[in-house]
């Protein structure tokens, strides 16, 4: 973190409280290289965690009270350890009650906080700042009440949090990349059984996140549509092959064998999961061999295929990526995250990225009339915390 923002989360807490903060807890945000909307569906997926982050800088308190101060939002937010409860008001604050709610019922004795949270992760951009969020909360709680707990335990307390308390059925990726990213790699999982492989990302390539400024809509019930479709045509395949208990387990001979009694959308549906599971495993070994080209490919695949058969991109994540497969040393470029707006992936030379900046922000104006965010990311260490 720089000295600047320290500088800036130490003056506000000193404001608040009179004291500096005696931890500061890091949760990064994750862009999900390729892999998409198969972690729910027990598959492979292809994020890394990223140097956008969100930080929560905290002191202990005697009592079970907990009182936060939010720089993005300029709000204040308490409640007490004894009796945590939703807040409309301020709905940032949900995703570290929940954490406070999972680790307490886990059976970890929380001691109070003051806390100011500060983050660079854009917020509903498809970068996970809610994920960043729960695992700095966890980190700060976990450094001031005293246990420790590994990387894979806190992102699966995290997701519970996400799921039982936020209401958002989010799957295991964005949690376990935010804990186990490593600076330099992209993590390679299974979320089925949660294993993780850190892939060198090759140095010459970089990673930039073009955000459509396009805020996700009903992103919730729409990604939960999508997870009840998954589970249906699971339901509907296992009539034909007894056994399965999620897609992981379906091959594509299945799905061309017996597609038909699914109806078009499930069937859609299941199409993309596997191919997309087949095309992570197939970026996973076009990195190792350093095929560039290949890699690329199959970012574009991946969007088209989220686009018709999962159906959660839209006009501007289509035309985000469309300007870009136009620009010079671009290599592949599709929609990361859940979908339905939020940001694009984009896989650009390194010496081609100070052209493509400007020129994708460009383009993106000239039809929208709207300026684009755009991030060079590089691939970032996981969520911790340091006195
Ligand atoms: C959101 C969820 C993730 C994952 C992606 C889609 O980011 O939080 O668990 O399902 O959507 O790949």
């Amino acid at each position: 973190m720089d000295q600047e923002r320290r500088k800036l989360i130490a003056e506000k807490f000193i404001e608040l409280w009179g004291v500096p903060p005696s931890v500061i807890a890091r949760g990064p945000g994750r862009v999900n290289l390729i892999g998409e909307h198969t972690d729910y569906n027990d598959g492979f997926v292809l994020p890394a965690a990223i140097d956008l982050d969100v930080v929560v800088a905290a002191r202990p308190r005697r009592d079970r009270q907990v009182n936060l101060y939010s720089l993005n939002f300029h709000q204040a937010s308490a409640f007490n350890l004894d009796a945590i409860a939703r807040d409309s008001v301020s709905p940032w604050s949900n995703y570290m009650r929940g954490v406070a709610l999972v680790l307490e019922k886990a059976g970890f004795r929380l001691r109070g906080m003051e806390a100011v949270i500060q983050g660079t992760v854009p917020i509903g951009a498809g970068l996970s700042s809610s994920a960043a969020t729960e695992l700095a909360a966890a980190y700060a709680f976990q450094a001031i009440s005293g246990f420790e707990l590994d990387g894979r335990r806190m992102a699966l307390l995290c997701q519970q949090a996400e799921n039982e308390f936020v209401g958002m059925q989010c799957g295991i990726m964005d949690q376990l990349a935010g804990a186990l990213g490593q600076g330099g790699h992209a993590l390679f999982m299974d979320c089925r059984d949660l294993s993780c492989q850190p892939v060198p990302w090759p140095s010459d390539l970089g990673i930039v996140v073009c955000d459509t400024m396009r805020r996700r809509e009903l992103v919730n019930s729409a990604y939960n549509r999508r997870r009840l479709e998954c589970e249906r045509a699971v339901r509907l395949l296992s009539r034909y092959v007894p056994g399965i208990t999620s897609l992981r387990d379906v091959s594509p001979e299945v799905l061309d064998r017996y597609g038909h009694h699914l109806p078009e959308a499930v069937r859609r549906r299941a199409k993309h999961v596997l191919s997309e599971n087949q095309r992570v495993l197939d970026a996973v070994v076009a990195l190792q061999q350093a095929d560039e080209e290949t890699f690329g490919r199959l970012l574009d695949e991946s969007h088209s295929s989220l686009r018709h058969d999962y159906q959660v991109s839209c006009h501007e994540l289509d035309l985000m990526v469309h300007l870009a497969r136009g620009l010079p040393g671009c290599l592949g470029a599709r929609m990361t995250g859940a979908g339905f707006g939020g940001c694009t992936v984009n896989v650009v030379k390194v010496d081609a990225v100070p052209a493509f900046v400007p020129a994708i922000q460009d383009g993106y104006f000239s039809v929208t009339g709207i300026v684009p965010q755009v991030f060079t990311c590089r691939p970032g260490t996981g969520a911790s915390s340091l006195p």
